[in-house]
């Protein structure tokens, strides 16, 4: 819908075509196609065969919060027209600013459907599909182009603004004031990883910090069971980077310690962690009550677990 959405308007703008009637159908063959599929590697689910059918008053555009159907359907056609016209404006041929208005078109639709890219992703890595196909279609921006890596002196600034500004690690994890070179002096005394905690950096794919992945071991005998923590800076947050970094994580320390229970606690208001968490499989085993202060109140802690059995590598 968002390609239809963004193809109709150009052809009625009565201007110079930024897409070619072949390219239309190009894009309405991979999108009618090749994505059609993509539900197909969706895993269900679990409730998935005990939901009612929805009613038939129900409308076909039911909008979401924070992205109302008309952004959310509409903004590929702006960015797409956008695209072409900056490439004219530079002096680009008509037939270069179509192939980039072409080439941008497809991943700006993808993104209005964030649960297409997921799919598409898990499509290129399991299947024969042709590459070629897949990379013009995914988003350069996804969130598994994340990946985790120990601190370098590059980091350095990072690692001070964790302790010096209150938002970066958010409102449930902020401890207050304190050593503003805490984290640095903790970095030149071990490179963050050590035996009793471990931190490493979460980093965009131009290897840009963004992020800190954190776990330190608990109970006994040691090596058994983790407690892992992470915070994602605040202008990166709702894009998915939360829990893939926790993926990978949670994939390390499976696949490269003796773990066999993976644990994480998080306030009972941290919806955006209890969301993710759950996504990765982790259950919701308790709540250790008034066991934390926020805010000038005592709040609840919420106890989450993941065992080795449960664990399914790269999901989601
Ligand atoms: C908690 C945190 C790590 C989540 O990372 P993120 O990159 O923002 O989260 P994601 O984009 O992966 O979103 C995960 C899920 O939470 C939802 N979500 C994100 N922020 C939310 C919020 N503020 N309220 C409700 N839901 C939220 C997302 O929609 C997504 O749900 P979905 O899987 O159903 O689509 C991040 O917000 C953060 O760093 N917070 C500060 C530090 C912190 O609290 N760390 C947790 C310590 S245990």
């Amino acid at each position: 819908m968002p390609t239809n959405m963004a193809e109709g308007p150009v052809i009625l703008a009565g201007t110079a075509l930024p897409i070619l009637p072949v390219q239309i159908l190009w894009i309405n063959m991979t999108t009618a196609v090749a994505l059609g599929l993509t539900p197909a590697f969706e895993p269900c689910e679990p409730d998935v065969m005990r939901r009612p059918p929805l009613p038939p008053s129900l409308p076909l555009l039911t909008g979401a919060p924070g992205r109302p159907d008309g952004v959310r359907l509409g903004h590929p056609a702006g960015v797409f027209l956008r695209a072409f016209q900056w490439q004219l404006g530079a002096g680009a041929p008509v037939e270069l600013a179509r192939t980039v208005a072409m080439n941008v078109l497809r991943p700006v639709s993808e993104l209005a459907l964030p649960h297409r890219a997921d799919a598409l992703a898990r499509l290129a890595a399991g299947s024969g599909v042709p590459g070629a196909i897949l990379v013009f279609m995914i988003p350069a921006n996804r969130p598994d182009k994340v990946h985790l890596r120990v601190f370098t002196e590059a980091d350095l600034a990072f690692l001070d603004r964790l302790c010096t500004d209150p938002d970066a690690l958010g409102e449930f994890e902020w401890p207050g004031f304190g050593d503003p070179r805490a984290r640095r002096k903790r970095w030149e005394s071990d490179g963050y990883i050590s035996a009793e905690s471990a931190a490493v950096a979460i980093a965009r794919a131009d290897d840009t910090v963004i992020g800190i992945a954190s776990w330190k071991p608990r109970g006994f005998p040691s090596g058994v069971t983790y407690e892992i923590g992470v915070g994602v800076l605040p202008e990166h947050r709702g894009q998915g980077v939360g829990t893939v970094a926790q993926r990978l994580l949670v994939d390390y320390l499976f696949g490269r310690t003796t773990a066999n229970r993976i644990e994480a606690l998080t306030n009972g208001g941290n919806l955006g962690e209890q969301k993710a968490l759950e996504r990765l499989g982790f259950r919701r085993e308790g709540v250790m009550h008034g066991r934390s202060f926020y805010h000038g109140e005592y709040v609840d802690v919420l106890v989450y677990g993941l065992l080795r059995s449960e664990h399914r590598p790269g999901t989601p």
